[in-house]
């Protein structure tokens, strides 16, 4: 088992990565003082192939579980979805000390996070993420939130969780498109701070696509880090964390423009080139780096070029992003491996030409 520490000014917790760490649940609730009744949010199919047991292995060691399942899906990471689980909750006697468990992907840990931070205003959460997305990034950092009207993720709160319970043997039973969407946001976290990182998932990209035990343990524990090293010196997200949006500000254009039929993380995949190209571009970022991204990127099984859209459309959708600053669009572009520089200087021609190819 390895252990990332995520040291804030009031919150501090420990997030514990391991192949088959679901078994020692037991261990890491009473380390942190947990007994008794709690809840554990999850949806039908990963109820199926963790929670039952999970549940069982709780309730017979004294613990009084009650398990609400959500539809999968994220369209259901809703206000209408945390309403009915404020209700369940009351209907099973939730307290405010009642811990919450999220047990699944995002969806369910950025939904049952939200319910956690605001039922009863507030009671312990713990995160046990189930995809390698959620593993590497969104199970990390106290983002939680719901979907409202068109916009995404736009209700929430930023609610840490007591602990991160990372078992990376549940990724085995991931399907191959989820697990490229996690891997997408893993050479992210290496691009952005961690040249050495970069190097590693060069050489082990095979044992990591094969899901070898060790490498596996060894990507998401450093995806860990550097999430959390980030979140640590920028909690609220008011600079350094927008880092993490690497890839993202294309990206999300290209999801929004083909109507959501390239997944999210074949567009970072796009969307981190598309930024690489812009800085070689600009005479910043060398050749060979931008070459060696997109080896990795084709090697992880992800797209390495513009699927047929319309770049008018694109940009379209980049202007209404969030990440838009007194109408200039905000790209994070790397210098090298590494290291990245966030910019609203890329001139609409630049931008236009490059995602022409
Ligand atoms: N809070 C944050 O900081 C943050 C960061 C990034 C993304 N997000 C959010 O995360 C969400 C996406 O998360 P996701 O990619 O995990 O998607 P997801 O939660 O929808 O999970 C993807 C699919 O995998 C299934 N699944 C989960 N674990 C499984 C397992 N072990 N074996 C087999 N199937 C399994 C799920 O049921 C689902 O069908 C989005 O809503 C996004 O907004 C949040």
């Amino acid at each position: 088992m390895r252990t990332v520490q995520v040291r804030l000014s009031s919150d501090s917790y420990q997030i514990h990565i391991g192949s088959g760490l679901l078994e020692q649940t037991i261990q890491r609730l009473t380390e942190i003082g947990v007994s008794g009744k709690l809840v554990i949010i999850t949806n039908p199919l990963v109820n199926k192939l963790y929670g039952q047991s999970l549940e069982q292995t709780l309730a017979s060691n004294g613990f009084e579980v009650t398990t609400l399942e959500v539809p999968d899906g994220e369209e259901h990471k809703s206000l209408d979805t945390a309403g009915r689980l404020f209700q369940e909750l009351s209907n099973a006697y939730a307290e405010r000390t009642t811990p919450i468990l999220a047990l699944g992907g995002g969806v369910i840990g950025d939904l049952a996070g939200f319910v956690a931070a605001t039922y009863q205003r507030g009671v312990p959460l713990v995160q046990i993420p189930t995809t390698l997305l959620a593993q590497v990034d969104s199970s990390i950092g106290g983002k939680v939130a719901v979907n409202h009207g068109q916009l995404k993720n736009n209700i929430g709160a930023f609610y840490q969780p007591r602990v991160v319970i990372t078992d990376t043997g549940t990724l085995k039973t991931l399907d191959t498109g989820e697990f490229n969407n996690g891997l997408a946001e893993v050479i992210k976290s290496a691009v952005v701070r961690d040249a050495e990182f970069f190097a590693f998932i060069e050489e082990n990209l095979d044992n990591i696509k094969s899901l070898d035990t060790d490498a596996l343990e060894e990507v998401v524990f450093r995806s860990a880090k550097i999430k959390a090293e980030i979140v640590e010196k920028d909690e609220k997200d008011l600079g350094l964390r927008s880092i993490l949006n690497y890839g993202h500000t294309v990206g999300h254009a290209i999801e929004t423009a083909s109507d959501f039929k390239t997944t999210h993380g074949e567009a970072v995949a796009i969307g981190m080139l598309v930024a690489g190209r812009i800085s070689q571009r600009l005479g910043i970022m060398d050749k060979n780096e931008l070459s060696r991204l997109k080896a990795v990127i084709a090697r992880a099984g992800l797209p390495t070029s513009m699927p047929e859209l319309n770049t008018e459309r694109i940009i379209e959708a980049m202007r209404h992003d969030k990440k838009i600053a007194q109408g200039k669009i905000r790209f994070v572009l790397p210098r090298k491996i590494g290291e990245v520089f966030i910019t609203d200087e890329v001139s609409p021609r630049l931008l236009e030409e490059v995602l022409a190819g």
